[in-house]
């Protein structure tokens, strides 16, 4: 069960420092290793991969719940008992990946220009997944307190510091969604909001089968969307994803960053997004 290695993963002590920098990037030792990194170099991505992107705590394991099931209702292949993240574990894991059967459920948290340049040139379909940095950032911040296994924070406000200017583990989430943007229109793309999920999750969850080529009846779109609404996912986290989950389902919420952002730090928001994203084609269909 997947649930099985996440714990082997995070609890199983490791000496050293919390962090290593990779090409100039901050990642967290409790999750990735270089030698990991170096091998994915090489990996391989197939042209059938059902790939999803995102930055961390944008909702990737909500959408990784829906990819498996679209995957297990309409291609019949059940969950990997590997976490499905390409940057986390072992080498040795990365080589159990390189043996799933198709169509494998691959994610990444990984910056564009540091994906394995197998899923650009092999024409692999991409979901990628973007939140507003508001909430983002303030579902980060809960994550690193909450989790004894990661840095904590001694504020709210010194957290924010560190986010804005990126230096926070995957770098910074406005050099991230800038580097989509000459994308955002090619056909191996799907840019989708946790905010359009939250809205209207059947529609959500038809549109990402059919941009994968997976078909469903409306009843299969029905049954999904109805097993990953919050509460659902929050209710059976422990079976999903083990002690870890505990971190991993929260709040849930669209704007909870109106309880935690000063009105000085969200007009910093603004202008740092405008200063990254400003009269893009993302900014456009991002609309943040
Ligand atoms: P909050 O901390 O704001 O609650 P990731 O999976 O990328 O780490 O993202 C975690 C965020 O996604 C958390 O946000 C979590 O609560 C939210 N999330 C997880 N499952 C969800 C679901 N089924 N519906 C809505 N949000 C979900």
């Amino acid at each position: 069960m997947m649930a099985e290695e996440i714990d082997r993963l995070l609890y199983s002590p490791k000496p050293g420092d919390l962090h290593f920098t990779y090409k100039g990037v901050l990642y967290p030792t409790v999750l990735c290793c270089p030698e990991t990194f170096q091998k994915l170099e090489g990996f391989e991505a197939r042209e059938d991969d059902v790939v999803m992107v995102a930055y961390p705590k944008c909702g990737m394991n909500w959408l990784t719940f829906i990819l498996n099931e679209i995957v297990f209702l309409s291609a019949k292949k059940p969950q990997s008992p590997d976490i499905p993240v390409i940057e986390f574990g072992t080498p040795e894991k990365l080589e159990r990946i390189n043996k799933q059967p198709s169509p494998r459920v691959l994610t990444t948290h990984l910056h564009h220009d540091n994906i394995p340049s197998s899923f650009f040139k092999n024409k692999v379909k991409k979901l990628v997944l973007f939140r507003n940095p508001k909430d983002a950032a303030v579902s980060y911040f809960h994550f690193h307190n909450n989790n004894p296994k990661l840095p904590s924070f001694s504020s709210w406000d010194e957290f924010f510091q560190q986010f804005i200017s990126g230096k926070v583990f995957y770098g910074c989430y406005f050099k991230y969604m800038l580097a989509w943007n000459n994308y955002v229109d090619d056909d191996d793309v799907l840019i989708v909001t946790y905010e359009d999920m939250k809205k209207n999750l059947v529609a959500g969850v038809k549109q990402i089968a059919e941009f994968f080529g997976l078909p469903l009846t409306q009843e299969q779109i029905q049954e999904i969307a109805d097993k990953s609404t919050f509460q659902n996912m929050k209710a059976n986290y422990q079976e999903t994803h083990g002690q870890f989950g505990q971190f991993l389902f929260r709040k849930g919420d669209v704007g909870d960053w109106k309880n935690h952002f000063s009105p000085a730090q969200s007009r910093e928001i603004d202008a740092k997004f405008k200063e990254c994203l400003g009269g893009t084609n993302l900014e456009a269909k991002l609309k943040y």
